[in-house]
């Protein structure tokens, strides 16, 4: 007990440390003289930072490649240099604008980490009925778009001090796409690490990148491709689910790590499975994407009486009043109501969306509950992964 309040106390003590920091950096940045001003932008390490972490980064779309029925590969190519480099499994935001609001959404990128230099990022867009942005995508995106995108974000990417140095990858559905980045970068060298693809598909023709990955494993000792289908039986494939059985056929001796990245129906299948292999938390990273649409499934949700509740919005001077039904986050309600609310990783995890709770309740499922202690301490919430328990106040930041 006493050591969970001094806990807290040392929490508030370094927010409050760290909450002065900022106004007196902006006060110091007012008085300073254009002179000195300009001697920032021109210092070498503020040049360095910002090639590697752009705000924005301005794109064409210079190919498009339909890989099936209703998954798109788009190629965007930088409109003069290069693009951001990033890790193998990194994600980036694209922006798209819709009745003059823009939206965002993040995407893995597909392509060899190798390719920024030549200013080329892939991303692969699978169209979903429900789906409002990757319809927008489809729709509207044709060669020769101008397409805006974030620098390269997240942490799923191989980290030889955290990661075993053979990795069991399991894949869903166009979740391929950053272990196809990964495959190409072990390919051309600048990722050492062995890698089995458990790469699970409803049918045959549903596997993106089929002849690629098949030629990558016949290329590179390192790479192992095997396909698992859920829905039709073909000679050279597995049939059924990727469960704890199929991946200790396929696993390595001694220690190994595991990726995942599927739907969400992948991760709570496996969410069973993987405790069953008995390797360390540690060595199981999954990559987070992902709004969760609907909090009724959670464990610990309790649906309040009310269906729809309304929500303050305060950005600077202005305050708007929206409605927020209770099966939806307050990111989305903002965005339907034209609202430009930051975002990147839609899945509590980045904080990107970090915004402050003036009033109200709301509830964050814990599995995308991605906010530091002093965070909760101090009344913020990531409106991404936020659904409303009462009608609320909220204070959020512009979009940049
Ligand atoms: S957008 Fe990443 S935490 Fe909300």
């Amino acid at each position: 007990m006493k050591k969970s309040s001094e806990k807290t106390e040392k929490l508030k003590l370094n927010a409050a440390k760290f909450l002065k920091i900022i106004p007196e950096r902006l006060k110091k940045i007012k008085d300073a003289s254009s002179e000195e001003i300009k001697a920032l932008r021109s210092y070498k390490p503020n040049l360095l930072a910002a090639e590697l972490h752009p705000q924005i980064q301005h794109t064409t779309v210079a190919e498009i490649k339909k890989l099936t029925d209703d998954v798109t590969l788009y190629t965007l190519k930088a409109d003069g240099g290069r693009l951001a480099p990033f890790g193998a499994g990194s994600y980036i935001s694209v922006f798209a604008e819709h009745n003059g609001v823009s939206f965002s959404r993040p995407y893995s990128i597909a392509s060899s980490p190798g390719a920024s230099a030549d200013g080329v990022y892939e991303i692969a867009v699978k169209r979903k009925d429900d789906g409002f942005f990757s319809k927008l995508i489809h729709d509207s995106f044709a060669v020769g778009t101008k397409v805006d995108v974030s620098a390269p974000a997240g942490d799923f990417t191989y980290e030889p001090l955290r990661d075993a140095k053979r990795v069991i990858c399991i894949a869903g559905g166009s979740g391929i796409t950053p272990f196809r980045s990964m495959i190409l970068s072990i390919l051309d060298g600048t990722e050492d690490f062995e890698l089995t693809l458990l790469y699970g598909a409803k049918r045959e023709s549903e596997i993106l990148f089929k002849d690629e990955l098949t030629a990558a494993a016949e290329k590179d000792g390192c790479v192992k491709v095997v396909f698992v289908l859920s829905d039709e039986e073909k000679d050279g494939a597995e049939h059924g689910f990727i469960g704890a059985e199929l991946i200790k056929k396929y696993a390595p001796e001694g220690v190994y790590s595991v990726f995942v990245c599927g739907p969400q129906a992948m991760y709570r299948y496996l969410e069973g499975e993987l405790p069953k292999l008995g390797i360390a938390g540690k060595y199981i990273r999954k990559e987070v994407f992902g709004q969760i649409s609907d909090p009724c499934g959670e464990p610990d949700y309790v649906k309040p009486e009310k269906e729809e509740f309304e929500l303050t919005v305060r950005q600077g001077a202005g305050e708007k009043h929206i409605k927020c039904a209770y099966n939806e986050t307050l990111l989305s309600a903002m965005e339907r109501s034209g609202i430009a609310a930051p975002s990147r990783c839609r899945s509590g995890v980045c904080g990107f969306c970090h915004s402050k709770l003036v009033s109200g309740e709301c509830y964050t499922p814990g599995r995308c509950d991605g906010r530091r202690e002093a965070d909760k301490l101090y009344g913020y919430i990531h409106p991404c992964s936020a659904f409303p328990l009462s009608d609320m106040i909220i204070d959020v930041p512009y979009k940049n």
